[in-house]
């Protein structure tokens, strides 16, 4: 099983929207079996809270549900368990890369690193913008997901 955590900095917009639709390309591909994936926050603010109520409305229009996802806090342990933690800015890299220890097993970098567009490099925090933000992070998820699982079968003999 390849294991993906996708990270940012509150886990209510969009690590947990890039989840549900990384989730869902990995479910229509057959992959279920063998790609995991799970989001936290390098913050631990919203630790047990539901996805921010947009991120939920915009996700649900294109039929993916992450109404019960809850938002939890990256930790060491997530560094021996994930073999991609991948970040939706760059002060989420640097947390990340700041937490992990020597032994850390996780290739660490940026998740739009994988989309073919090269319009964002990051994804741009929607929390304090207008509905218009929730749906760029999801184009910008969804893009970078299939990027993602096109490098993962062709890295790892799935
Ligand atoms: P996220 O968005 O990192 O995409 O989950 C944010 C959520 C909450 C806050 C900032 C960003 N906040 O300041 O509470």
């Amino acid at each position: 099983m390849i294991k993906v955590l996708l990270v940012c900095l509150g886990n209510i917009c969009r690590s947990p929207s890039a989840e549900g639709v990384l989730r869902q390309q990995i479910k229509a591909q057959g992959l279920a079996k063998r790609i995991s994936v799970d989001s936290a926050g390098t913050a631990s603010w919203h630790i047990g809270k539901s996805p921010d109520p947009r991120s939920i409305d915009a996700a649900k229009q294109r039929g993916i549900d992450i109404s019960e996802l809850r938002a939890r806090a990256v930790c060491s342990q997530d560094f021996a368990d994930y073999d991609y933690i991948l970040a939706m800015d760059e002060d989420n890299l640097s947390e990340l890369l700041a937490m992990a220890p020597d032994s850390s097993r996780a290739e660490i970098g940026l998740f739009l690193s994988y989309s073919s567009q090269a319009s964002h490099r990051v994804v741009p925090d929607p929390y304090y913008g207008g509905d218009e933000g929730f749906d760029l992070v999801l184009d910008l998820v969804s893009d970078a997901s299939q990027g993602l699982i096109k490098h993962i079968l062709k890295q790892h003999t799935l």
